[in-house]
């Protein structure tokens, strides 16, 4: 099954709340510190044209507002299209002003994850990573130390998102491998798996430019080689084929906008 992703960032999301729900709105009221409100309205924005464009519809107001994300009791989001479940599963991520957007069709488990690089203590990896996981880290060159770490966090994070528990669960219950890590370059997509000591096996892949790093995985093996290949070809439709963009769809729908444009904050 194919993945897809969209990433906006602040200046995408519009001022006004005409693109929200009623529901939404109230929510949003009860968000007072500035910046979790913005990565709210960050990760609705994204959330919402992934799936608009995922699914074919058209990029209007009434489509964006009513496509809702009501968070479960777990915190994990659900999609709701005009008060009936859609039939795709999402998960998302922010950072930095940067929100990233994974969907699938429902039937799947997806998480996504961005995390800005930064330099993590031995005491973090030691309390945190598996010794498999802290193996890859004492074998990392100490230019490439921030990144591994990081990377080994965000699919972590991923495949905790995509269970539903979130970091309520041990990390270590997350056995993270980011595929033939040292000799991926590039600004690609890079396969990796995972296993959850619950049985789950996920696959999936991770990104790294401008110091994020992005993961998004899905449960199930995937390829059976995919420890070893690169992903195929983005419209491959593989089971691990790279996740597909929906930038450029998103963008030939901006030509044909049919809502208030004029509140947009950004240019
Ligand atoms: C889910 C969690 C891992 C997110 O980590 P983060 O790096 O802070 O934030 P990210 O930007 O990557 O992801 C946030 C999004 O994850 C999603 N999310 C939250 N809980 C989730 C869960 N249990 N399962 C799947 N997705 C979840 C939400 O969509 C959230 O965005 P939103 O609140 O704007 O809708 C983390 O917040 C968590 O585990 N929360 C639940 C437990 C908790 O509150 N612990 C206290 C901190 S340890």
């Amino acid at each position: 099954m194919d993945a897809y992703w969209l990433e906006q960032t602040n200046s995408d999301v519009p001022s006004g709340d005409w693109w929200l729900s009623e529901s939404e709105c109230a929510r949003q009221g009860g968000l007072h510190i500035p910046k979790r409100r913005s990565d709210w309205r960050l990760g609705r924005w994204t959330a919402k044209h992934a799936v608009a464009v995922y699914l074919n519809l058209p990029r209007s107001q009434p489509v964006l507002a009513g496509v809702e994300l009501r968070p479960a009791p777990s915190g994990a989001p659900k999609v709701f299209l005009r008060g009936r479940t859609a039939p795709v599963h999402l998960s998302l991520s922010h950072s930095h002003g940067v929100g990233l957007c994974a969907i699938v069709r429902a039937g799947a488990e997806v998480g996504c994850d961005l995390e800005t690089v930064e330099a993590r203590s031995p005491i973090f990896v030691a309390d945190y990573f598996t010794d498999d996981e802290q193996e890859l880290v004492r074998r990392a060159p100490a230019v490439s130390r921030d990144q591994v770490v990081t990377l080994l966090w965000s699919i972590k994070e991923s495949v905790l998102k995509a269970l539903g528990c979130g970091l309520r669960s041990d990390t270590r219950s997350v056995n993270a491998a980011p595929a033939d890590y040292l000799n991926s370059h590039g600004d690609g997509w890079f396969p990796v798996s995972a296993a959850h000591d619950g049985g789950s096996q996920f696959y999936g892949w991770w990104r790294v430019s401008e110091d994020l790093v992005r993961t998004i995985v899905m449960e199930g093996r995937g390829c059976q080689n995919s420890t070893t290949t690169l992903p195929k070809a983005p419209d491959s439709t593989s089971a691990c084929a790279a996740p597909i963009s929906l930038a450029e769809k998103w963008r030939s729908l901006r030509s044909g906008l049919s809502f208030p444009e004029s509140t947009n904050s950004a240019a």
